[in-house]
């Protein structure tokens, strides 16, 4: 008789092949294959559930396989699938334009440019940014995660794992601080914008002549650098900053966008509309998909054939991100994405009344995060305990990551979606890791 091959069997196979096939460098943290995902939960070939608190890295702010995105790939997929707009063009693409021209915020006339990934977005940014200014120079952040390409990873903070042994990087690129009012060692919030708003401004007079900077890129909330919240005050100066010396702010809300934060984009919260947008991740439920949209003269600074990537737009990604935008608007998902942002923050407030590891717990709706450090007082990192609570999360079925420069940061990125069932059931889970990590 045949011996029946265990899941444990077949798994351990397919790791087999994944690492005899797959780039090492292509990391996966989990290791659970996934069998099949539906709203906030995931099935992995192990055969167990997992309630699903990373979304993929914020790329299903939705939910899984949404029905109605489904049926609109499903629809598009058998009408053409990709012709190339280059080529001829389609009205999904100048549909989803529209639609992003009317949704992003700033009361100004808008266009947009549609492309394959995150990073891909913010590269194009930068070109446009360049291109209607004529200047080079780019300012981003300490932690900032831009993506990977070369220009973008040269906009991207962290060394390890990102840049190490990869350059030498793109010039032009100048860093400088953004509040982190956790590690700040100012006295108030308050203080601490004006200290980094004057060093922008000094930067701008003393080092780089704002002549020769092009455009500031920011995150709204920084995300692979620890779910770190600015203020309104200080994206405002920064936005003011910007437009005394004819600079570009490019938003990136490839993270941040699409109900993650309590509103359709995080830039809402702080009333400052940039002159440059980039969107990715949840925009087409995990197709491939990301855009550029802002002010026409911006996006139309580069002449005709400047622009393009032959798979980009691509009409089924563009079929689902218009779903995406309908189920946004029919279920309600912007106040949904309120709501389950505080529902969050409240468990963590009450987590943070009992666990002295957890030293500050914040965020933008649900984009919220526990930073864990070893002693309250000096807020030494603690990246081991957190690493001892995202395996045992990942083994008692709750998927969580971390983040921050010391990967001491717990994040979640959970659907808006989320049925309160599943998200308690999460929230129990994480906090028995906590305890036991606490004592
Ligand atoms: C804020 C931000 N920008 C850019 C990117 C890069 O996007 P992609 O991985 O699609 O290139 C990411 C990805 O995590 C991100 O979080």
């Amino acid at each position: 008789m045949k011996k029946k091959v265990t899941w444990r069997e077949k798994i351990g196979e397919l790791d087999d092949r994944k690492k005899k096939a797959v780039a090492r460098g292509v990391r996966n943290v989990t290791g659970i294959f996934v069998q099949s995902a539906e709203g906030s939960i995931m099935k992995g070939l192990d055969g167990n559930r997992y309630i699903d608190f990373a979304g993929g890295i914020g790329i299903q702010n939705i939910g899984h396989n949404h029905p109605k995105v489904v049926r609109a790939i499903q629809d598009q997929a058998e009408k053409y699938i990709h012709p190339s707009y280059h080529v001829t063009p389609f009205e999904p693409y100048v549909r989803l334009a529209e639609k992003l021209n009317e949704y992003t915020p700033g009361d100004f006339q808008k266009k947009t440019m549609l492309v394959n990934s995150g990073a891909e977005a913010n590269e194009n940014a930068i070109k446009m940014a360049r291109k209607y200014t004529g200047k080079r120079g780019i300012i981003v952040f300490d932690r900032a995660f831009h993506g990977r390409t070369l220009l973008t990873l040269s906009l991207t903070a962290k060394s390890v794992p990102f840049k190490k042994g990869f350059g030498p990087f793109a010039g032009d690129v100048y860093r400088l601080p953004y509040p982190y009012y956790y590690r700040s060692g100012a006295k108030s919030q308050a203080e601490e914008d004006c200290l980094i708003l004057k060093r922008i401004t000094d930067f701008l007079q003393f080092e780089v002549p704002a002549e020769d900077v092009a455009a500031v890129m920011i995150e709204p909330v920084q995300g692979e650098g620890g779910f770190i919240v600015p203020s309104v005050r200080f994206m405002q100066g920064l936005k003011e900053i910007c437009a005394k010396h004819h600079i570009v702010l490019i938003a990136d809300e490839i993270q941040t966008g699409y109900c993650r934060t309590g509103k359709l984009f995080a830039m809402e919260h702080f009333g400052v509309a940039p002159d440059l947008m980039t969107m990715s991740k949840s925009m087409a439920a995990g197709m491939p998909l990301s855009a550029v949209t802002g002010r026409a003269e911006i996006v139309d600074a580069p002449e005709p054939g400047q622009l393009g990537s032959t798979l980009a737009g691509n009409p089924v990604a563009c079929a689902a991100a218009l779903s995406v935008l309908d189920v946004i608007v029919e279920e309600n998902l912007v106040a949904k994405s309120a709501l389950l942002g505080g529902k969050i923050m409240n468990a963590f407030s009450k987590m943070q009344n009992k666990y002295e590891i957890i030293g500050d717990v914040r965020g933008l709706g649900p984009m919220c995060a526990i930073e864990l450090v070893k002693n309250r007082r000096t807020k030494e990192p603690a990246t081991e305990l957190a690493a001892n609570i995202v395996q045992y999360c990942w083994k008692n079925g709750l998927i969580i990551l971390s983040a921050g420069l010391y990967a001491n940061v717990l994040r979640f990125l959970p659907p808006v979606t989320i049925q309160d069932e599943y998200l308690y059931e999460g929230l129990a889970i994480l906090e028995e890791a906590v305890k036991k990590a606490d004592l």
